[in-house]
């Protein structure tokens, strides 16, 4: 089944949210989710899942103000979380090992993990784009011994559900992402072949994120390797998100 997976970012309010859902029918045999911000996330819809976009590195509860804890996000019913997203990473600073942390977190709440990787513009264009994305997988990913320190083994906590049902992978260039470029469908199916190749778990779902649009979901979606999509603009569009939705079929 693809995953057809809205980003709203920092758009979007509670009656958008309502005319947004009074427009959308889901497509059946899609599973389809919405990373919404955190303060919608109470707003349950009835037919498809909902995430957060973002979760505290900070674990339970605590003087840590402004932040929003994992367990918090799982207790208005949200299924998923997106960590190390590519604004979280280049806008925001985050490291690897602070995407790990709160992927981490994300799995030990029995949330569902979305782990995006993508190299920028200049690594792409000096070609070191495959060993850029597999160091940023790597080092991010959650419960595994760093390739620094062990070479990537085996999971470090057997007690937590560590599989290909509880986190899949968001490969999103950096350069594709809200510019209108999307890579072509050879660099997507050669960078989802070497993802999976690379990746700790086998059979690990990847979506492909960076302008995906109702004109050119179709192709995408069947490109060899992508299980989904991780669109961002135009998932505010109840309308462009469901043609998306059935292109998937
Ligand atoms: P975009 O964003 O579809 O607007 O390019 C994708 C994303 O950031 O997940």
């Amino acid at each position: 089944m693809k995953h057809i997976l809205g980003n709203w970012k920092m758009h979007g309010s509670a009656s958008d949210l309502w005319a947004w859902q009074e427009q959308f029918v889901p497509t059946e045999g899609v599973n389809i989710g919405l990373f919404l911000p955190a303060i919608l996330l109470h707003s349950q819809p009835v037919n498809f899942f909902t995430g957060a976009q973002d979760v505290s590195i900070h674990e339970g509860q605590g003087a840590f103000t402004g932040e929003i804890s994992a367990t918090m996000i799982k207790d208005t019913g949200a299924r998923m979380v997106l960590c190390g997203h590519s604004e979280r990473r280049h806008v925001m600073g985050e490291t690897d090992a602070i995407v790990k942390k709160k992927a981490e977190n994300a799995l030990r709440a029995g949330l569902e993990v979305v782990l995006c990787v993508g190299e920028p513009l200049e690594i792409r264009e000096n070609g070191t784009f495959e060993d850029y994305v597999e160091r940023q997988l790597l080092e991010s990913f959650p419960f595994l011994a760093s390739p620094a320190q062990a070479g990537a083994s085996a999971p470090m906590d057997p007690n937590l559900r560590w599989e290909s049902e509880t986190i899949m992978i968001a490969y999103e260039p950096v350069w594709a992402i809200g510019t209108g470029k999307v890579a072509s469908i050879a660099a997507i199916a050669a960078m989802h072949d070497f993802i999976k190749r690379v990746a700790p778990i086998k059979n690990i779902a990847i979506v492909y994120g960076g302008s995906v649009k109702a004109g050119n979901a179709h192709e995408i979606l069947h490109t060899q390797g992508v299980d989904g999509v991780l669109v961002g603009g135009a998932s505010l569009k109840a309308d462009e998100f469901q043609k998306i939705c059935e292109a998937a079929l």
